[in-house]
């Protein structure tokens, strides 16, 4: 799913052209994706959001970045563009296949360094993980009915001042067509209102990709 579901597909490629465009590995990456995986346009995140989510991590300073949901490393990459060269990553899918081709692209891109893969449930590596705040930014974007467990385990591993990033959290328009009842629109509706009643959090709704929910954690 992407911005083009939601706004006009004309309009969602003027504001595409309108941004600086991707480095020619995330390009490669990208087509290499459109080939081998017809699905990858709803699972991948597009090059406007890219770009957006390294220059978020640029301007915050962000260091340490925790993902949940690699596929084939986009977004990862894109992350790794925005942190300085001793900035870490720590990316978590179940699919080992996926995250050797990500591997592929990280080494050609020269941010190899930067990331870890933790392969098995997302919710598993969350829970093994030290409780303490470690993180200055993370990402979700994996099943999107474990969004609120992720988003609970999250939290709390968060350096204050930090940032929790949601996709998909517009879900195509779905979140407000009462006739859509699957399990994922259900499980973003969910996890829309949770994450808004946090109050360790104030955040924003915005209409970049398929919706991406901008949360700081307070001070
Ligand atoms: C939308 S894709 C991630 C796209 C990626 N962020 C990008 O922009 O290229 C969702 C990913 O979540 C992974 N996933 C689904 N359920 C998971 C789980 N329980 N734990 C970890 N990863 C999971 C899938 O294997 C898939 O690669």
């Amino acid at each position: 799913m992407n911005i083009s579901e939601i706004f006009s597909p004309k309009l969602h490629e003027y504001l595409v052209e309108h941004s600086t465009p991707p480095v020619s590995v995330l390009q490669e990456l990208a087509a290499e994706n459109e080939r081998r995986y017809p699905d990858s346009v709803i699972m991948q995140i597009g090059p406007e959001q890219g770009r957006f989510m390294t220059l978020l991590a640029q301007l915050s300073g962000t260091r340490d970045i925790i993902e949940i949901g690699t596929f084939t490393g986009y977004s990862s990459l894109c992350l790794a563009l925005g942190i300085p060269d001793d900035g870490t990553i720590l990316t978590c899918d179940i699919d080992e296949e996926w995250a050797s081709m990500a591997r592929r692209y990280w080494e050609k891109a020269g941010v190899a360094h930067k990331i870890a893969s933790r392969i098995g449930p997302a919710a598993d590596t969350l829970r093994a993980l030290p409780a303490d705040p470690m993180f200055d930014m993370a990402f979700i974007d994996a099943d999107k009915q474990s969004y609120i467990d992720y988003w609970n385990e999250i939290v709390p591993r968060i350096r204050p001042g930090g940032l929790i990033l949601a996709d998909n959290t517009l879900y195509a328009g779905e979140v407000v067509d009462p006739t859509k009842t699957s399990d994922a629109v259900q499980g973003i509706r969910g996890f829309n209102d949770h994450a808004l009643a946090d109050e360790r959090v104030e955040l924003v709704l915005l209409s970049v990709g398929d919706g991406l929910t901008l949360a700081r954690k307070k001070n």
